[in-house]
């Protein structure tokens, strides 16, 4: 597929028509003014990944961030992660995303919950990302890279933008050791915008581009951790009481057979999640 081909079928994927309606619809339906949503209620569907705001809290903890630093989030979707960090942690964070719809749709929704001083997006390709060399202390990526199938001009690209000596924070899909993966899983309707690379060779990837290994954990290990942190969230701030905003809105109608296969893909070893840490030379 030509890389134009490729980016709109993705973009396609993504921002399906009357994704802002079905958000705000969804919103109302709980009795929330939208102009009054909190970040902690968004999370069920603005954390768009295995394990929802678990898997972003995690991630946070592991990258040990802090307020004064400049955070780049790769492939950010719809800002879900973006707004935690900076409601929780007060960094500011620019979002890169490749699907112009999920731009729009983050900058509502980071008005809405007033961040826009701490959350921007930008709309770009994270294969030639539109900032200058080292303008970022971290840069963070949450399954994003499964749809760029140039894997060491992404990481090569993360290594430009960060300076010496910044952190690379990553939670990602990866090949299991059976190929190939049942579709559609949510980031893709077919094998034509699905790009996994193992373990071994996204770690080797990365350590090539420049970057020294700090921490890496996958597999049982990490969801063990995962579980630890969403049972010390189901006492914290972001739980409803009616169990809150669908988690499953941004799969849109064939939600329910995506599921399915990451369940299916997750049992008989086709997928298989990571989270790693990484510094730059
Ligand atoms: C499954 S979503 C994850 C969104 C977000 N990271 C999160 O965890 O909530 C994958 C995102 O990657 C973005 N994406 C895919 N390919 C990209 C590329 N080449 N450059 C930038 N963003 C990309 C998509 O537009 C989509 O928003």
């Amino acid at each position: 597929m030509a890389h134009d081909e490729l980016n709109q079928a993705i973009s396609s994927h993504y921002g399906w028509s009357g994704l802002m309606e079905s958000i705000e619809a969804e919103i109302r339906q709980h009795g929330i003014d939208p102009q009054q949503v909190t970040v902690g209620q968004l999370a069920p569907v603005d954390n768009y990944h295995w394990y929802r705001l678990a898997g972003t809290l995690t991630l946070a903890q592991l990258a040990a961030i802090n307020s004064a630093e400049r955070v780049l989030d790769v492939g950010g979707g719809i800002g879900g992660p973006a707004r935690q960090l900076a409601h929780r942690v007060g960094c500011h964070v620019t979002v890169l995303d490749l699907t112009p719809e999920y731009c729009a749709v983050g900058e509502i929704l980071t008005r809405w919950t007033q961040l826009t001083d701490k959350v921007s997006f930008v709309c770009g390709n994270a294969l030639a990302m539109p900032f200058p060399d080292g303008s970022f202390d971290v840069v963070w990526t949450q399954h994003a890279a499964m749809n760029i199938p140039d894997k060491a001009g992404l990481y090569r690209e993360v290594a430009r933008v960060l300076h010496p000596g910044g952190r690379f924070a990553l939670f990602d899909v990866l090949a299991g050791i059976n190929q190939p993966i049942h579709f559609p899983v949510p980031w893709a309707s077919n094998q034509s915008f699905s790009f996994l690379l193992t373990p071994e060779e996204t770690r080797a990837c990365i350590t090539q581009a420049g970057f020294r290994e700090v921490s890496w954990m996958m597999g049982q290990d990490l969801e063990a951790q995962l579980e630890r942190q969403e049972a010390s969230e189901a006492s914290g701030e972001d739980v409803s009481a009616d169990g809150g905003l669908n988690p499953g809105l941004l799969n849109g109608h064939d939600g329910p057979r995506m599921g399915a296969n990451v369940q299916r893909n997750m049992k008989e070893g086709r997928i298989i999640w990571a989270m790693g840490l990484f510094e730059r030379n």
